[in-house]
This record gives structure tokens, C-alpha cells and sequence, in this order.
């Protein structure tokens, strides 16, 4: 069937048969996306309709509802992500920034899979199979062997031929690393423009579904931090999940930012070792340096999606001969940290002006919501006094500029974690009122 590709602008439908920077009807800059536009045949007919490739309408009561049995990944923090498994002829979308191991996560849940006797195929427009093989002996050290006859690789980017290999192959799994490498016959735009991104998806996602292969695309993620492709390929898939972290750092975060068939604000841990990735369950082993009480720490209770988690904020305050002291900071927002030493500095008279502060979270944690500031101002206080927190405080509570608390959303929750991790002495609002309320009993 003969195909033609056109350039559709995204914000009002102008047509155009090439590219333009800027739309002639409604103005907007680049806003073109290349579509492909199917030939009706002369009869006026759509040619699918000829086919007889078009869906009848159904009354409700013949519909079969079928048992919906999820495919578990192994790892249950990945289930959970996913709504407890993965669906057959669901297609998932992994995206996450080059390096943080979006490839080797997907290996374990092969290598379990392989275990279970499945055959899989993963597609591969990245690396080398010698690169792959070498990444699963790595994953495979000091673990008991498995049948690896069944784990059919290729290097392959024409989605025209991975869809023969499928058909020849008759995988249980498919994965396809990475989809902006992908393209099809039928454009002639490159390998990760829009248009062969979402025609590629678009074929992939049709023979999941006829098959029901539970499939897995890797995507990439721009500058931006926006998948790299159009927008329109979140709304295609049946989840979209996040996969991030700092690089340095073990910590791996999941997020699901999209799920047909499950929750959305899920989040599951990993933490990244020189044989792929071990599942974080005990958060606070993670996030929590020691039992030691040391000036200059403080603990708080973040929410991740829904999930509370114990984690832990250092600063490290010394004098500094520098005309503007230094502010470095690494997992919380430096504007949040000067906002805060302002506060300090007016409200407890410290002359911060005058020292250089350090701050950090463990394990390359982000800790972005203002719930975290009590524990901010509490941990620059206690390095710059010298003297540590109290064991068994935990601090809940955004500050305002006059250094008033605020509560944070779901305390309820964060409390009740905060107490099953032993924590008893928790400042926050509407239990203390202000930010002196809470320096005055805390320190030792
Ligand atoms: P990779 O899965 O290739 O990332 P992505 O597919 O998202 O680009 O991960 C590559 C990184 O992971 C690389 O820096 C090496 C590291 N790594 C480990 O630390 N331990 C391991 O067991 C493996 C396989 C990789
Ligand atoms: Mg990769």
C-alpha cells in the first residue's frame, strides 16, 4: 500500500508537503510534525476497509472479559511500579538519560523471564550483541545458570524486518532499544526524526497488541527532559516509566508517569552495583549514613509519588575569608538553601555571612519539596553550632520567609513512617509554630 508522508502543524492542522519553521496560518515555530498520510483507493473506499481489516461493532453482553494475569519482573519494586506486573500486549515505555541503566534493568527481567522457560527478543539499535552478551555475564556472576538458547538478540533498526523476525522468532518478550533508532521503509525522514518515531512505535505497538507480546521500548530523553520524539508517543503506549538518578550515585529511581492499567505516582528503588541492580526495600539503609549523632545532619520524612522515605540532609558550615561565601549544595535546591541561611541569619541572628555552607543528601537522593526546609535550616543550625540533634528528632515542616512553619501534605503519613523508623521526637507543624519554637528544643 503505497504510503505519502506530509507536514501537519500541531497547533492549528496547516498542511504542508515539507518541513517549515514557522507555520504560515497560525504563527507558531516548530510546530511541524510529519504524518503519514494512507492512499484511499479511487473508489472513495479506505483501503483497510477493502482489506477487511476494520473492526465490527460488538453488543456488551458478547464481550469476554479475559483473566487479565500479570507477568511478573522479578524485582517487586518493578511490579509495583507497573500495577503488579506486566499485561500481556501491554507496551511499555522506558526513557531516562543515556547511562542510567535502562538496558541492564531490562536484562534482569529477561534473565527471569529466560528462568521461567520464555522465549525473548530483544532488538537492538545501540550496541553491539558482543556488548550485550558481555553486560548479561556481568549480571550472571556468582548466580546459577540458565538456558540461554531461548534469548534470541539482533541488530536490526528497520521495524520492517523486526516485525519478521517477530513473526519468525515468536518471542514471549520483546524489547526494542532504543525506538529512536528505529525506522521504517515507509519514510524517508532519518532515524529519530518525529515522524519515524511515532510510525515506528506505531507498527511495534499494533503487532504487540495482535500478538500479545508484553513489549518494552527504550526511549531517550532530550536536553529538556522531555522523551525525545513527539508527545504523541506517551499517548500512544500503556505506560510511560521514568527512569532517573545521578549518574555518580547508586541511587535509581522508577517513576510511573503513565499507566493504563495501574497507578501513577508509584515509584521503586534501585541501587546500582557492579552486578546490575539490587532492589532497595529498606529505604533507610540507603538514605540514613549512621546511628551516630553528628553536628550538621538532619532527618526528614520526604514523599516520593506516594511513598514516604526516611532520608537524611548534611550540612557542613566553616568560616570562610571569601568576600561572597560559598553556597554549594548537591540533592535540594540551592535557592531553597540561601532562602533558608537568609532566615537563619534574621531570625536566629547567626552570621552565616561569614562562613561557607555546604549542603548534601545521601546517596544522591532529590529532594525537591519545600516539606524539606525544617530539616535544612536544622542541619546548617547544628554544624554551625557544633552540636548534634538529638537522637530521635525528625523534622516535617516547610519555612516561610518570617519563619513560620507550614504543614506539609500528608503528615499523617510521614509521621507514621517517621515513627516505625524509630523516630519519637517530631517537629512539625501545627505542633510548633514557628522556626525558634523548634531550634530551642532540639539541639543537645
Ligand atoms: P545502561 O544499562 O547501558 O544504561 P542505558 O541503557 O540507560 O544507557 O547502563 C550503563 C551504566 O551502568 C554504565 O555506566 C555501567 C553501569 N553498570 C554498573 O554499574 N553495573 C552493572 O552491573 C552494569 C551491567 C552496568
Ligand atoms: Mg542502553
Amino acid at each position: 500500500m503505497a504510503k505519502r508522508s506530509s507536514y501537519v502543524c500541531q497547533q492549528c492542522g496547516y498542511k504542508s508537503p515539507s518541513t517549515l519553521g514557522k507555520c504560515p496560518e497560525c504563527g507558531s515555530w516548530n510546530s511541524f510534525v510529519e504524518v503519514v498520510e494512507e492512499k484511499t483507493l479511487a473508489s472513495g473506499k479506505h483501503s483497510k476497509w477493502v482489506d477487511g481489516q476494520v473492526s465490527k461493532p460488538v453488543p456488551l453482553p458478547s464481550i469476554t472479559l479475559s483473566e487479565k494475569t500479570r507477568i511478573s519482573t522479578g524485582m517487586e519494586e518493578f511490579d509495583r511500579v507497573l500495577g503488579g506486573g506486566m499485561l500481556k500486549g501491554a507496551v511499555m515505555l522506558l526513557s531516562g538519560d543515556p547511562g542510567i541503566g535502562k538496558s541492564t534493568i531490562l536484562l534482569h527481567v529477561v534473565l527471569k523471564l529466560l528462568a521461567e522457560g520464555q522465549t525473548v527478543l530483544y532488538v537492538s539499535g545501540e550496541e553491539s550483541l558482543e556488548q550485550i552478551k558481555l553486560r548479561v555475564n556481568r549480571l550472571m556472576e556468582g548466580k546459577k545458570d540458565i538456558d540461554f538458547s531461548k534469548f534470541y538478540l539482533v541488530n536490526e533498526t528497520i521495524v520492517e524486518a523486526i516485525l519478521a523476525q517477530v513473526e519468525d522468532i515468536k518471542p514471549d518478550f520483546l524489547i526494542v532499544d532504543s525506538i529512536q533508532t528505529m525506522e521504517t521503509e515507509e519514510l524517508t525522514g532519518m532515524a529519530g526524526s518525529v515522524g519515524q518515531v511515532r510510525e515506528s512505535a506505531a507498527k511495534l505497538l499494533r503487532e504487540a497488541k495482535r500478538r500479545n507480546i508484553p513489549t518494552f521500548l527504550v526511549g531517550h530523553v532530550t536536553k529538556e527532559g522531555t522523551i525525545a520524539g513527539p508527545q504523541v508517543l506517551s499517548h500512544m503506549v500503556d505506560a510511560v516509566l521514568f527512569f532517573e538518578g545521578e549518574r555518580y550515585q547508586s541511587l535509581r529511581i522508577l517513576r510511573g508517569m503513565k499507566n493504563r492499567f495501574g497507578p501513577v505516582d508509584e515509584v521503586g528503588l534501585f541501587e546500582m552495583t557492579e552486578q546490575g541492580f539490587k532492589e532497595v526495600n529498606n529505604a533507610e539503609s540507603l538514605f540514613l549514613s549512621s546511628d551516630k549523632n553528628l553536628p550538621g545532619k538532619a532527618v526528614t520524612i520526604t514523599l516520593e509519588g506516594t511513598r514516604p522515605l526516611v532520608c537524611e540532609i548534611q550540612a557542613l558550615v566553616v568560616s570562610s575569608k571569601l568576600a561572597f561565601p560559598r553556597r554549594v549544595v548537591s540533592g535540594v535546591d540551592q535557592k531553597r538553601v540561601e532562602l533558608m541561611i537568609a532566615v537563619l541569619q534574621k531570625l536566629l541572628k547567626l552570621p552565616l555571612e561569614q562562613f561557607d555552607v555546604f549542603v548534601s543528601t545521601t546517596a544522591g537522593l532529590k529532594l525537591s519539596e519545600p516539606a524539606v526546609d525544617l530539616a535544612l535550616c536544622l542541619a546548617i543550625l547544628s554544624s554551625f553550632k557544633n552540636k548534634p540533634l538529638k537522637s530521635g528528632v525528625v523534622a516535617i515542616s516547610e519555612v516561610s520567609l518570617l519563619g513560620e512553619l507550614r504543614p506539609a501534605s500528608q503528615l499523617e503519613r510521614r509521621i507514621k513512617e517517621a515513627k516505625r523508623m524509630g523516630f519519637d521526637i517530631i517537629m512539625s507543624y501545627p505542633a510548633s509554630k514557628t522556626l525558634p519554637d523548634v531550634t530551642s528544643k532540639v539541639l543537645i
